[in-house]
């Protein structure tokens, strides 16, 4: 199902004409689609559905409590990397028993409040930590559930800055540790093991790395129980890719088999940590062309949200599609795509065919996913607003910003 389509020449998201969306709203202005959100849910739950298993979704890679508030009513767990998140998850009326903390950075205090909020686990990635989390837990006077998460040493063949399952990166505890450290930690009064695991990077599109990943973790099960260490569950991380351009991401169900035939005949529950499968393709930008500007190289098409608004192309050199809200039939012209920020690496899209006149409308595609989520407040322009689109209805689910709040809690000094 797409959610985003033409109707009559102009883009829809369901219902709704993106124009609508602008003349209500403004640009730029991110536009989510309900639909796509419980469709792509209920996908990646239903290819697990055979197991006991639970969807942790990864706040991070879009926050916005009506989205989260979507999943927790369909049965949601969510992967935290920090307090903020958990507040949004709990605010969202996200069940805390369903949150899984992941990150190496834990600070005391945060690790006080996610105990004292009753969360599922905390994935934990570091001997410092471990042993933190212990004291923590004992001037709680509480017991703190824990998983490992070993870095397996894969390569998940992605973008360098997304890959976190090799052993150079700094993610999870090292492979030949996990041994030692679960030992360790079944030592410890202040805590009680529960699972493993392990997230080799993100926007994966093939299924190999997936399984030699969840292979390797799988004879550490195998050795824990030998050691009478019996876990509850294996969390296989997040990471299954989306289609931005070319890519051909497996199927979600081929995925979930390739998985579910490695853990056949084991007890443990599965957890699942997607982010981007769910939200990515559930969302645009919509932003607005400014100037059309002939350099003497280049054409400029100089539209109104910047590598602020969506940081992915400027970070990752990623490629977003862009495409004009309304068809005009014109002949296009290559330009680059450009935002406002005073930056060379400034730009949405490099040498994009076309068709648009000053004032058109634009859809940047795939942004629902680690689009806002990343926005920020570079060169003091506020962030855009989100509207989910239900069918033919509009729900403003973030106001834009004012230029107000951006100075609201800086003080001049006497
Ligand atoms: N679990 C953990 C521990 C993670 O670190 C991540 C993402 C996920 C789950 C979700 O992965 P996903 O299903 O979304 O692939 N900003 C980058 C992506 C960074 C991903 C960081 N970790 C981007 O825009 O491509």
């Amino acid at each position: 199902m797409n959610s985003f389509s033409y109707r009559n020449g102009v883009l829809h998201a369901e219902d709704a004409s993106l124009e609508s969306v602008a003349e209500k709203y403004g640009t730029p202005c991110y536009v989510y689609s309900r639909a796509a959100l419980v469709s792509a849910f209920r996908a990646y739950s239903d290819a697990f559905s055979p197991r006991d298993h639970l969807v942790c979704y990864a706040v991070k890679a879009n926050s916005n409590i009506a989205i989260l508030n979507l999943f927790a009513r369909m049965g949601s767990g969510f992967d935290i990397v920090s307090i903020g998140e958990m507040e949004r998850v709990l605010k969202a009326g996200g069940d805390p028993a369903r949150i899984v903390f992941s990150g190496v950075g834990k600070r005391e205090d945060e690790m006080r409040a996610a105990l004292s909020a009753g969360i599922l686990c905390f994935n934990v990635e570091s001997e410092g930590e471990l042993e933190r989390l212990d004291l923590v837990a004992k001037n709680m006077g509480k017991r703190a559930s824990i998983s490992f998460r070993v870095n397996p040493n894969v390569d998940a063949k992605t973008h360098p800055y997304i890959s976190t399952g090799l052993r150079q990166n700094k993610f999870g505890i090292p492979y030949d540790d996990a041994l030692r450290l679960y030992r360790k930690a079944n030592a410890m009064e202040n805590l009680a093991i529960l699972g493993i695991d392990c997230h080799i990077g993100s926007q994966l599109t093939e299924i190999p790395p997936f399984v030699e990943a969840l292979e390797k973790i799988l004879l550490l099960v195998d050795e824990l129980e030998k050691e009478g260490i019996a876990l509850s569950h294996i969390d296989v991380g997040g990471g299954l890719g989306i289609r931005y351009r070319e890519e051909r991401p497996p199927e979600i169900a081929d995925y979930a088999k390739a998985l579910l035939e490695k853990l056949q005949g084991r007890p443990q529950k599965i957890l699942l940590e997607p982010g981007r499968f769910l939200v990515g393709n559930a969302g645009i930008l919509l932003t607005r062309l400014e100037y059309l500007k002939h350099g003497e190289e280049k054409h400029f098409a100089i539209v109104d949200c910047a590598m602020n608004d969506l940081m992915r192309p400027a970070l990752y050199d990623a490629y977003h599609e862009i495409i004009p809200v309304k068809q005009n039939g014109g002949k296009g012209e290559l330009c680059e795509i450009v935002g406002p920020v005073c930056e060379t690496g400034d730009f949405l899209g490099h040498d994009r065919n076309l068709a648009a006149r000053q004032g058109d409308l634009l859809a940047i595609c795939s942004a629902g996913a680690y689009g806002m989520s990343m926005s920020s407040n570079y060169n003091s322009r506020p962030r855009a607003a989100e509207v989910l689109v239900d069918g033919a209805s509009l729900h403003l689910v973030r106001e834009r910003e004012t230029i107000s709040q951006l100075m609201a809690a800086e003080k001049l000094v006497p």
